[in-house]
């Protein structure tokens, strides 16, 4: 079900907010497989960005492009106003990189892993005490912090790699799936340090497998299939490229349900539980007119629900093969059927 609710998130970064990330055409092959062909990208500064994926779609060839890990083949890309193939020097110190797989080194301890990347980031002692303290806090593991690291649990991993990259303070990160195998807690947990960091002015570029995470997050998502990427916009904007949003009206009396049916002749009948179902976009403005159609007509239904698509919807036709023929701000276009 769509969530009417905002994310302070998703105020920030608007499209006029200068670009930390940007890319035209970024290429990518490994032998004769082509991973990415032809990314273009706009991330505005202090903004969510999440890049979703089935396996294998190249999110994390396109977050160690971004990062410098690995050079494109094609294409162009700034982060943090440098070039990444020009500048890989000035991309490394204004990022933060978490990958999919953990950089932590479970023989040493939690604290001595954050003094590690500390010294990497060229941190005289004392400070790097004190940003280590300070972040082990933050982020829980501070009782743990004198066990080795091979002792955490996964959720506790994933928070110790994800401070290790904040040590250097960067002002973009990125997220390789930072809650895949996490429990519904450490996720949600994950996601509040997360929105801790975009309240802070951080941009934050995640890859995700999960709808609900892009949902819960992201001020701008896109869906990368085939080496492309198959469609761009807010959660919003991206449930409004497919069709099947519908009101669902349930009646106790039958006559009321039957009188309703004959009129409404686009609904489809569900004689057995007295229930019609309409297209619709689930807009007020039709929601209003369904309403007052109703009163007018003295038909009083027991209970209205509205079905808008959701991500796993979009997610599923956007990779599935499926046409996708609108283009985000349009609007929906139903299906006559209900499905
Ligand atoms: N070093 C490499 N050599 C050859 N092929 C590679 C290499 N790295 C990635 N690939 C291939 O590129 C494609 C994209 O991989 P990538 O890791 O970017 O996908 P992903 O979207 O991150 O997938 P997942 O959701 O499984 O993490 C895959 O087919 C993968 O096999
Ligand atoms: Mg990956």
């Amino acid at each position: 079900m769509a969530s009417s609710v905002m994310s302070t998130s998703r105020s920030a970064g608007g499209p006029q907010a200068p670009a930390a990330v940007s890319a035209v055409g970024l290429r990518k092959s490994y032998g004769d497989k082509t991973v990415l062909d032809g990314i273009d990208l706009r991330i505005p500064a202090g903004s969510v960005f999440a890049l979703l994926g089935p396996n294998g779609a190249g999110k994390t060839t396109a977050v160690k492009i971004l990062s410098t890990l690995i050079t494109a083949d094609g294409g162009q890309a700034q982060v943090a106003g440098h070039d990444v193939a020009t500048s890989p020097d000035g991309v490394r110190a204004a990022i933060g990189v978490t990958g999919q797989f953990s950089a932590v080194d479970g023989l040493i301890t939690g604290e001595e892993n954050m003094l590690l990347m500390a010294d990497l980031h060229h941190l005289p002692k004392r400070e790097a005490r004190r940003v280590t303290a300070e972040l082990l806090d933050r982020f829980d593991l501070t009782e743990a912090a004198k066990k080795p690291a091979s002792t955490y649990s996964g959720g506790m991993k994933r928070r110790l790699d994800i401070a290790m990259t904040l040590v250097g303070t960067p002002r973009i990160i990125f997220l390789d799936e930072p809650t895949t195998g996490l429990d519904p807690r450490s996720r949600h947990n994950m996601w509040g340090i997360i929105r801790e960091l975009v309240s802070d002015g951080v941009t934050v570029f995640l890859t995700t497998q999960y709808l609900e995470e892009a949902d819960e997050l992201a001020d701008r998502i896109a869906v990368l299939n085939d080496g492309k990427i198959a469609a761009e916009g807010s959660a919003e904007e991206l449930k409004r490229m497919i069709p099947g949003g519908q009101v669902r009206l349930r009646f106790s009396d039958p006559a009321a349900y039957q009188s309703a049916a004959s009129a409404l002749r686009e609904a489809s009948r569900d004689d057995e539980s007295l229930a019609l179902q309409l297209p619709s976009d689930g807009s007020q403005r039709e929601l209003r007119s369904l309403l007052d159609w109703l009163d007018s007509a003295g038909i009083e239904a027991d209970e209205l629900t509205v079905h808008t698509p959701d991500l796993d919807d979009v997610f599923f036709a956007l990779t599935g093969g499926a046409d996708i023929p609108n283009q985000p701000n349009q609007p929906n276009q139903p299906k006559e059927t209900a499905r």
